[in-house]
């Protein structure tokens, strides 16, 4: 919260109580639910968000967060300005800090896709408006907040669920760590030895009593599994293409790895997606995949964290 108590940034998941992850998701779902069969734009009707403005900035290129976030304000009352870090003076080495005044004289909070989670970190401090942390190379919390939406919707419940992950330990295990953490579910880890999940976030989810498995068996992880999930081998700061090619060759999900999970299981990826790399299209394509729900999950799940940053859920 903000000193004077009217706001707050969402910024990991790990900094967010469980009792307001809870009510963002059970708030989203609803949400989701009430509009069905309504014209798109004309929902949400109390416009919460009436007159507030969103300023989003891209270091990074982005398809999802970049629209849902845009009509997720518009659909909550307000408005946004997408800005591209080329095109601000940022990226010609104006600080970050005098960023965050500037913004905050205009805008009523901000989004920041960037690389280091320690821009996102002093714009948060800087700013006297709220921040959302729209990923980093550490960290995408936004992502895990829609997907935890998606293992509600479909499986009605987090708490009692198991979810395998297999593949790179990047930024977006890392916000599935801090959920567990947090919420009671159990998180299945597989990934090389060499891509292993972040140290400090498992230690972090381990001390709070996450019940979290990290091992270097996909079929391990996978078995009797609600929900299989992966991501990308290249992320979008990684450089080592060739070497995490082979690193992950053998983390594919494919039919034969699903046929461990339970019968019923999802399969989510927070997408871009690269078929027949990390995921066949037999998979991704498939009756188990659930990756447009998730995707448009990412507008339910921001409405919620907007509103819940404005202190107006
Ligand atoms: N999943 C996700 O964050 O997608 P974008 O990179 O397209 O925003
Ligand atoms: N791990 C991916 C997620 C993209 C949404 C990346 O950082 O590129």
């Amino acid at each position: 919260m903000s000193e004077n108590g009217n706001y707050r940034s969402f910024i990991d998941i790990c900094d967010v109580e469980t009792a307001d992850l809870n009510a963002m998701l059970s708030g989203a779902l609803m949400a989701k639910q009430a509009r069905e069969g309504t014209p798109r734009g004309v929902i949400d009707g109390l416009r919460p968000l009436d007159g507030h403005l969103l300023a989003m900035i891209f270091e990074k290129p982005s398809t999802r967060t970049r629209v849902s976030f845009d009509v997720a304000i518009r659909q909550l009352g307000g408005q946004s300005i997408v800005l591209s870090a080329a095109d601000l003076q940022l990226g010609r080495g104006e600080t970050i800090a005098d960023t965050a005044r500037v913004l905050s004289r205009m805008a009523d909070i901000i989004m920041l896709r960037t690389h280091e989670p320690e821009k996102l970190a002093e714009l948060a401090s800087e700013a006297s408006v709220p921040v959302i942390n729209g990923l980093t190379d550490a960290s995408h919390p936004c992502q895990i907040m829609a997907d935890l939406l998606t293992l509600l919707e479909h499986k009605g419940t987090v708490a009692g669920r198991k979810v395998a992950w297999v593949g790179d330990g990047n930024n977006v295990l890392t916000s599935w760590i801090h959920a567990a953490g947090k919420l009671d579910f159990e998180l299945s880890i597989s990934t090389p030895p060499e891509l292993s999940p972040d140290a400090d976030a498992l230690a972090w989810a381990r001390a709070n009593g996450a019940k979290v498995s990290v091992g270097t068996d996909p079929q391990a992880a996978v078995s009797g599994a609600d929900c299989v999930v992966t991501d990308t081998w290249v992320s979008m700061n990684d450089t080592d293409t060739a070497s995490r090619h082979n690193l992950l060759q053998s983390y594919q999900v494919n039919d034969a790895l699903m046929s461990h999970a339970a019968d019923d299981a999802i399969f989510m990826h927070c997408l871009p997606a690269h078929r027949e790399e990390e995921v066949t299209a037999s998979v991704i394509d498939g009756p188990r995949s659930v990756v447009w729900d998730e995707a448009e999950n990412r507008l339910h799940a921001q409405k919620a964290i907007l509103r819940w940053c404005l202190n107006k859920l």
